[in-house]
């Protein structure tokens, strides 16, 4: 993609004519300053150059330092020997064809040559060899504080909004297809908004209803009007018992975890406007075994805390 940029950005000749022009006359104009500069007397004399500034700041008219034209004289060596190996003079490519795409590929392919065969390894284990394997861990944490915690939190503890992977408490499943496939291909919470359908009143019932699967309840007295509406609108996905639909990320209700919150305000939010929390795909970003590496260390962390 990088080379058809660059054939765009110079679909006439115009420009690259124009750019290594005025760097080669820009370079050159510099060794012909420092030339002229060089010339003069060679050695310290008390003539002045005529200037006063301040009524008495003059100017002597002694040489350059030696060192320091021959720096200035090395800088613009270096700088055409520079232009020839390198790209720099328009679209002219350089003598070693460098490019940063192809830095960046080497790179990586550097890092697969090395990593792979490690991955590949991991990936011909189960979760639970994985699990016990203190090095595939380290590994795996290393891989969830660059690509993961960001959101999940370096904890994998989670926040509003993004789900605590060290608890036993999954939207989407705890199976290894299932931890895998959310890994690989991302979610997408649909939790439609109701204020037009329930409007306030409706919405606060609803949300004491739902509340009193885990809690005692504040308002026993809209706890009748919620259920009517909890089973009109949302069995469907948050079924009957309120324990949720994993197939569809619909949360448990009655465990009193809360993704959004666990305020009041916050459930009543949730109804009233609904949420979109979205995983993104990895599978782009990650190599197969990488993610598999992963799935392991996301269903330990889980168990872990499953047997605290
Ligand atoms: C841009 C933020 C973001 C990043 C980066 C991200 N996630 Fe997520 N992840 C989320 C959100 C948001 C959800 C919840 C989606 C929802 O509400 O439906 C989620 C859900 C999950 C789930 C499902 C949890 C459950 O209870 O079923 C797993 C597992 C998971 N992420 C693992 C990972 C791993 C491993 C990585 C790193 C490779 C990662 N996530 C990177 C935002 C992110
Ligand atoms: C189409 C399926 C669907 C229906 C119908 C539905 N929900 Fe949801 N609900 C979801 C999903 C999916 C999520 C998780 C959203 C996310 O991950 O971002 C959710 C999230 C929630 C949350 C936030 C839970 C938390 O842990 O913070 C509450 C509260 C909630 N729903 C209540 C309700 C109520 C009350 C109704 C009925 C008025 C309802 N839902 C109807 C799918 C649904």
């Amino acid at each position: 993609m990088n080379d058809l940029v660059q054939m765009n950005d110079f679909s006439s000749d115009f420009w690259h004519w124009f750019i290594a022009i005025v760097t080669l006359v820009s370079i050159i104009a510099c060794g012909i300053l420092a030339y002229l500069n060089s010339r003069g007397p060679k050695t310290t004399t008390e003539e002045t150059m005529g200037h006063v500034w301040d009524e008495d700041l003059e100017e002597y008219n002694n040489p350059l330092p030696r060192w320091w034209l021959n720096m200035f004289y090395i800088t613009i060596v270096f700088s055409l020997v520079y232009l020839i190996l390198y790209p720099g003079l328009g679209k002219y490519k350089g003598l070693l064809d460098w490019t940063q795409r192809g830095q960046h590929q080497q790179e990586v392919a550097q890092a697969n040559e090395l990593y792979g065969p490690l991955y590949e390894k991991y990936a011909s284990m189960s979760f639970d060899e994985l699990a016990d394997n203190e090095d595939a861990m380290k590994t795996a944490g290393r891989l969830f504080s660059t690509n993961c915690a960001l959101c999940h939190g370096s904890d994998a503890r989670g926040a509003r909004g993004f789900p605590n992977l060290t608890d036993d408490d999954w939207l989407y499943g705890g199976s290894q297809e299932q931890v895998i496939q959310t890994i690989t291909h991302g979610r997408v919470g649909v939790m439609p908004g109701w204020d037009q359908v329930l409007g306030e009143d409706g919405s606060r019932a609803v949300a004491e209803y739902i509340m009193s699967f885990s809690r005692d309840p504040v308002n026993p007295r809209m706890l009748e009007a919620g259920k009517e509406k909890y089973d009109q609108l949302c069995v469907a996905c948050h079924g009957a018992d309120g324990k949720g639909n994993q197939a569809l990320g619909a949360p448990n209700l009655t465990d009193d975890i809360w993704l959004y919150g666990a305020s009041h305000k916050g459930i009543i939010k949730s109804i009233q406007h609904g949420r979109n929390g979205v995983m993104p795909a990895q599978k782009d970003l990650l190599s197969e075994h990488q993610i598999y590496l992963l799935s392991a260390y996301v269903s330990h962390l889980a168990k872990q805390a499953d047997k605290q």
